[in-house]
């Protein structure tokens, strides 16, 4: 079984999905962890060429594991899962999403992993693109605002120096460019419930999408 949860930056997606998890005891998925890992190794590696960078992507060992409450990441054997954070990787991560051999890359490490268990899996275009077939779908959303204060909230104790003003932008530009790239980019499919968490408590949103998660496996 494979639940999706799409959506914009800073919607609540991966803390939802982390708890929900939790709640009903199967995997998690964080699909822009495997994006943000790209984004690491090319900034890296070679950032002023992005086709050097996908010559040597077939050699890319990619390994994650959820261990509740975090999505850990391993390339090539090093743990990356801390650096993908960064505001840097946050800035470069949509170029990186907007190009076809990482989108196919990272789908194709997606499926392979969601042949062997249950999971609940958030992204932009995973209900849309990657498992159009998902059992449930849904769609979080929030205001730019209220975004922008819960990302700040997150970052302010890791990266001292990022202001309110820059997460507010990053979103933002992120979420322009995910919706307006020509692969795959960010909507709602017409079978997503849609869960609109401006002025929701976490415990809210949580029980509604836990009764309706219930309701679907009966
Ligand atoms: O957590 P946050 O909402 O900041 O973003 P993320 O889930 O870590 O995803 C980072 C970036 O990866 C997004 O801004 C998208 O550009 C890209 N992404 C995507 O294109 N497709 C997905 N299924 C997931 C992420």
């Amino acid at each position: 079984m494979i639940i999706v949860i799409d959506g914009p930056a800073g919607s609540g997606k991966s803390s939802t999905a982390k708890k929900i998890a939790e709640l009903l005891d199967i995997q998690y998925l964080d699909s822009g962890a495997l994006y943000r890992a790209l984004t690491f190794l090319w900034l890296r590696t070679e950032p002023s060429d992005l086709s050097k960078f996908f010559e040597m992507l077939p050699d890319v060992k990619l390994e994650t594991e959820y261990v509740h409450p975090t999505f850990q990441v391993k390339m090539n054997g090093e743990d990356i899962t801390k650096e993908i954070r960064s505001q840097e990787v946050a800035n470069h991560v949509s170029e990186m999403a907007a190009e076809p051999k990482a989108r196919s890359f990272v789908n194709q490490y997606m499926r392979k992993l969601v042949k062997h268990d249950t999971y609940i899996a958030d992204g932009r275009d995973l209900g849309t693109a990657v498992f159009p077939n998902a059992d449930l779908k849904f769609y979080m959303d929030a205001s730019l605002e209220e975004r922008a204060k819960r990302r700040y909230r997150e970052l302010e104790s890791i990266e001292a120096h990022v202001t309110f003003e820059d997460v507010k932008q990053n979103l933002k530009e992120r979420d322009y460019k995910d919706s307006n790239r020509s692969a795959d980019p960010l909507k709602k499919d017409d079978g997503a419930i849609l869960i609109d968490t401006t002025g929701k408590t976490f415990d809210e949103q949580i029980s509604e999408m836990v009764e309706i998660i219930r309701e679907k496996s009966n």
